[in-house]
């Protein structure tokens, strides 16, 4: 997942901002945030190659799909799982803060941009959008 942050979302952030991204991604890391989200994975031959981390019952936390996978329905298979998940507990909505790399991806499968775009501390820039379910 780091390798994708690097080349695809690294830019959107300040060094200190990708430092802190980095530190948030040590398995220990992974596994504590995975007890307050609902973590999908997809594979291929009992291989990680994608990954989305969501908040119940509104929020796409991340997504990464390796990428030699790009373009390959990875993501948006993972994308419509939290979906139906969501919706049959009751959502109306998803909402995600697309790094500039995926918004047409979400714009792709449904997803308005909301407002312009939002820079946070350490400077990471994002994209506001939604999806009604
Ligand atoms: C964005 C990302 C998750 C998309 O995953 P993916 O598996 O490559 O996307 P899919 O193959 O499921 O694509 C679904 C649709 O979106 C389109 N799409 C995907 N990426 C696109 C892009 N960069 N530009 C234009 N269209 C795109 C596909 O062509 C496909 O269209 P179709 O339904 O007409 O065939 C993946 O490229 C990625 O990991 N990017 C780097 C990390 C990142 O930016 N994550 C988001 C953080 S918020």
């Amino acid at each position: 997942m780091n390798s994708v942050f690097d080349e695809f979302v690294a830019k959107d952030f300040t060094k200190n901002g990708q430092t802190m991204f980095r530190n948030e991604q040590t398995p220990e890391k992974q596994n504590q945030r995975a007890k307050t989200r609902d973590v999908y994975v997809a594979e291929i031959d009992n291989q990680i190659v994608g990954m989305v981390e969501a908040t119940f019952p509104d929020h796409i936390n991340r997504i990464f799909i390796d990428k030699k996978y790009h373009g390959k329905n990875f993501g948006k298979k993972l994308m419509s799982k939290i979906e139906n998940i969501y919706k049959k507990k009751g959502s109306i909505k998803i909402k995600v803060y697309a790094s500039d790399f995926a918004v047409k991806f979400y714009q792709r499968i449904g997803y308005k941009k909301t407002r312009g775009l939002v820079k946070r501390k350490f400077g990471f820039v994002y994209q506001p959008m939604k999806k009604k379910l």
